[in-house]
């Protein structure tokens, strides 16, 4: 891999900010947090300005989910006595049958857990290459991507949540197996009214979704989605659903759900063999652990990339005063904008699977790096992505989604789990009426080709058989400075993800917004390439665009909003405060 001057240079400071004594950065500490009070005006022509719903405020137990039948699934569980993790697997299960996009059991995630009784745990149940993928396998006769990493059967990664909701469940859980099962199967088999939601992404996806008769005769009632008011039934996949309430994952990865996994892999030329379900494990991992101005942020490890990323881009902006620079001012928009740079050309030269890549997590999420890198940054002028990249490019859609979880003990859960694509390879296993990820997109298919994100990933996410491609996953738990639970939070949108976390903990710590204005506040991205800043539509004024602008940057108006937060803001009284994206209309209730 080639490498340019600057980038030898920033990697210099990393071998320093392993090696040498930690030097204090800057960092600008705000008095402690009492409450979220601070209202923040967006521009005119902001389409969410003045039209917030309010937080959902609880004194027990709060579910955040993109599905109001969803979030009252993990709600009656705690309402029944379950913890959060209970409510949080529940969830999960109902969104795989009323949110197909995304929620899913032919997927993969990461949860983060911190218990009241301040045990920490992150799992891993992100999807394996199977055992005979290679790494040029999506390459065609002139080296070049295919769409076969995008859309179906080899697009299919070996799916982990079924292994990661069981996990889960059976290390904290405190409800039968079978009564966290039990609403899924109900919403599957007694069905739900299509709302505009639904019918419109399945309408959008349709012409992907036609190549697959299995999708057809699941999903598509004479090639046409489902109407708007219709009551969708799934009776496949609470046969599905049922087999794992009874048998646990067993059912997934040794028994019959396996064999019609398998018959649909030599159906449609995919590679999942029977041992690779039966080997698939989801791994306990180590949270990322980081300090942000006294607030402790924990978050996914690898082979998610967002705990570190997320520690990258903080651990800059720790030494700036972003509070006193202004919430969305051309300077502390560049600021963020040149920390989700560097952060980016870390992530894509250095994070892969734990079990295949060694990487330098400490020294990367050292206030020393932090220190470095600043010394790089100009206040005024954007830097260039070539510049700063380890890993030169050779040459996107944003479908994951997140839930979050609090219950009256104080146990969180935040839990994000993804497809990829919006219903993933467009693959519905015959029978068992479920969509199959594209999540072997996630990997370099090529070193140096951006992927459906654009993301340009390096040697160290290559394709390996058995192999976990690297994620943006970020759900995240973060604890005020006395140590209490302070925010539960993460959000769908590939790279995005990350950067729409750094900007809601700032907005929350730094900027003091309430969680409704942090949640619906527009928000902006920039991933190291391409070299620019894409920010919503209504999101950022002429004049800060101008300045920015004259700074150097592109700016690029996104055709699509970013993300959908589901977040939980604890106040210091103990109060939930729960708020689901406007963005895509989830919902937060109270239990
Ligand atoms: N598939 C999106 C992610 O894991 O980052």
């Amino acid at each position: 891999m080639i490498e340019s001057r600057s980038a030898r240079r920033v990697r210099r400071a990393l071998v320093i900010g392993l090696c040498a004594a930690p030097c204090a950065a800057a960092a600008v500490t705000p008095p402690p947090l009492t409450a979220q009070t601070t209202r923040y005006d967006f521009p005119f022509d902001w389409p969410f300005r003045g039209r917030q719903r309010p937080a959902v405020t609880a004194s027990r137990g709060m579910v955040v989910s993109t599905s109001g039948l969803a979030s009252d699934v993990g709600a009656e569980i705690l309402r029944r006595g379950g913890n959060a993790v209970d409510a949080a697997v529940a969830t999960a299960f109902a969104l795989a049958v009323v949110h197909p996009e995304a929620g899913n059991i032919g997927g993969g995630g990461f949860l983060i857990a911190r218990l009241a009784s301040g045990e920490i745990a992150a799992l891993d149940f992100r999807e394996r290459a199977p055992i005979t993928a290679t790494r040029d396998m999506f390459l065609d006769a002139s080296g070049a991507v295919n769409k076969t990493s995008l859309t179906g059967h080899l697009a299919a990664g070996v799916p982990g949540s079924v292994a990661g909701l069981h996990a889960a469940w059976q290390r904290y859980g405190s409800l039968p197996w079978e009564t966290i099962l039990g609403p899924a199967i109900e919403l599957a088999e007694r069905g739900f009214l299509v709302d505009e939601r639904f019918h419109r992404n399945l309408a959008q996806a349709k012409e992907r979704l036609l190549q697959f008769p299995s999708t057809v005769e699941g999903f598509l009632t004479s090639g046409e989605p489902p109407a708007i008011g219709a009551t969708f039934r799934q009776r496949d996949l609470a046969e599905t659903l049922r087999l794992i309430a009874q048998q646990g994952p067993d059912a997934f990865y040794r028994g019959r759900i396996a064999d019609l996994i398998v018959q649909e892999m030599r159906r449609g030329g995919g590679i999942i063999r029977h041992d690779d379900l039966a080997r698939y494990e989801a791994k306990w991992r180590d949270p990322i652990v980081f300090d942000y101005r006294g607030y402790r942020v924990l978050s996914a490890p690898p082979p998610s990339s967002g705990g570190v990323t997320l520690a990258v881009i903080l651990k800059i902006l720790e030494g700036y005063d972003l509070a006193r620079l202004g919430w969305h001012t051309p300077e502390s928009i560049h600021l963020f904008v040149e920390a989700f740079r560097r952060a980016f050309a870390d992530r894509n030269y250095y994070l892969g699977d734990p079990d295949y890549v060694d990487m330098p997590i400490a020294g990367l999420t050292s206030d020393a790096y932090a220190e470095e890198l600043r010394t790089t940054i100009s206040r005024n002028r954007a830097s260039n992505s070539e510049d700063v990249s380890r890993v030169l490019p050779v040459g996107e859609g944003m479908h994951t989604t997140h839930l979050s979880v609090v219950d009256s003990a104080g146990n969180a859960v935040a839990l994000s789990t993804t497809l990829n694509s919006f219903y993933g390879s467009g693959v519905v296993v015959a029978a068992a009426g479920f969509f199959l990820n594209n999540e072997m997109d996630d990997f370099s298919a090529r070193p140096g080709a951006p992927n459906q994100y654009g993301l340009v990933q390096g040697e160290a996410n290559a394709i390996e058989p058995g192999k976990r491609m690297l994620s943006a996953m970020t759900p995240s738990v973060v604890l005020d400075p006395a140590g209490r639970l302070f925010l539960v939070a993460g959000t769908p949108g590939g790279g995005t993800i990350i950067t729409q976390m750094a900007q809601i903990l700032t907005n929350v710590i730094d900027y003091r917004m309430d969680l409704r204005t942090a949640v619906d506040a527009p928000r902006f991205h920039h991933q190291l390439f391409p070299d620019e800043i894409r920010y919503e539509r209504g999101g950022l004024d002429g004049l800060t665009i101008g300045a920015l602008s004259s700074m150097g940057h592109r700016l690029r108006e996104s055709e699509e909003y970013l993300g959908d937060v589901n977040a939980i803001l604890i106040l210091p009284d103990g109060t939930r405060l729960g708020a689901a994206d406007e963005r895509r209309g989830g919902e937060a209730i109270g239990a």
